[in-house]
């Protein structure tokens, strides 16, 4: 069987950072509430209002083009996780495929919220693995300061911009995307998600009004099944494939708050140190969390390490993968 495996990464981060204490000045809080409650010290923010997801996926895109030295031609397929496209049509796919000049390539988006890439990678993995493709560019890519209200001090305290991106290729044996676990469960969708926008509630005065094109999220709640979810699904993709915390190298969590993130290594008995874990610097960039971990840590992975990847979002839609790493970081990049 031919299987699907990371062979690149590349990433995006807008310059412009939104530290603890500028959030002191902006709303009701301190830089200790949110350090002890979500760990996060400063997230980035795409100030420009004339650049939106499609610019930072394309940037992240261009890095893997020109560290891999790929003609733009040569990519087959383009998915990308997000939930806060340029606009609702055409995909943010559309938009990256004419920006790099992906010539050949088709593609779409997967709206999954902070399960995003995940669920971006399970798809490209697919059409890799049944030799429908070659080279997909997985992106999980999200401008989450568009959609976030910063006189909330519940949430604008939590998201941040970002994207970051992988390339698939054809793996050699043994190696790449091993194993996948995704599930979805719609009963709770109100806890967290957008109420406008949609044809549910198209923009008019009275949504604005309301604040609904603004994200709404039950964080209390929404914490108590985000721990179970990731939780539950890093050990069920572990036990599937026999591992024992001592088999894996990193755990690669989405990073939506450190305690989540503490909670899933208890559970699957990873210490910390081999956790990823930069929710101090980024925040939660939602569909982006997981391929930026992997940019920033790119350079110590080494071929043959095991990696479990693991994310919950809204929906509820949550998953986790098993990966065979492929190649060596250059250490020191
Ligand atoms: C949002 C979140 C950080 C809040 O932390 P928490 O420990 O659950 O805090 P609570 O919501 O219980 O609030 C505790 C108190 O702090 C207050 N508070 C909330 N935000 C605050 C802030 N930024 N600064 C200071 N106080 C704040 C609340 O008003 C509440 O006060 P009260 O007890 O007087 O009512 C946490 O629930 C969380 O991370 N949830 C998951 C969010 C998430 O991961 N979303 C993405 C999808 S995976």
């Amino acid at each position: 069987m031919v299987r699907a495996a990371i062979t690149a990464v590349g990433h995006y981060l807008p310059e412009d950072r939104l530290t603890n204490a500028d959030l002191e000045k902006m709303v009701d809080t301190t830089d200790e509430w949110i350090r002890t409650r979500t760990g996060i010290e400063e997230r980035r923010i795409l100030k420009d209002p004339q650049k939106a997801t499609s610019f930072m996926a394309i940037e992240a895109a261009k890095m893997i083009l020109e560290r891999k030295n790929i003609d733009p031609d040569e990519i087959d397929m383009i998915v990308i996780g997000t939930v806060t496209p340029d606009m609702l049509f055409p995909s943010t796919a559309c938009l990256v495929q004419t920006g790099i000049g992906a010539c050949n390539a088709w593609g779409y988006d997967v709206s999954a919220a902070c399960s995003g890439f995940l669920f971006a990678l399970s798809s490209g993995v697919r059409f890799i693995e049944s030799g429908h493709s070659k080279k997909v560019l997985v992106i999980g890519a999200d401008k989450m300061s568009s959609i976030i209200d910063y006189t909330d001090r519940t949430q604008c305290i939590i998201f941040g911009d970002g994207a970051g991106a992988v390339l698939l290729e054809p793996a050699e044996e043994g190696y790449g995307i091993l194993d996948s676990v995704e599930h979805v469960d719609g009963s709770n969708w109100s806890i967290l998600c957008m109420h406008g926008g949609g044809s549910l509630h198209p923009a008019s005065h009275e949504t604005v009004d309301k604040k609904m094109h603004y994200l709404y999220q039950d964080g209390r709640h929404v914490f108590r099944y985000a721990v179970q979810g990731m939780a539950d699904v890093a050990a069920e993709i572990m036990e599937r494939n026999n591992l024992t915390g001592d088999d894996v190298r990193y755990l690669v969590p989405h990073q939506a708050n450190h305690r989540i993130i503490d909670a899933t290594a208890r559970r699957m008995g990873i210490e910390m140190d081999k956790v990823m874990n930069n929710i101090q610097r980024y925040g939660n960039t939602t569909a982006a969390t997981i391929p930026l971990c992997l940019a920033d840590w790119e350079h110590e992975l080494r071929k043959g390490d095991n990696i479990i990847l693991a994310a919950f979002g809204g929906g509820f839609t949550w998953g986790s993968a098993y990966v065979k790493w492929a190649y060596d970081g250059v250490p020191g990049t």
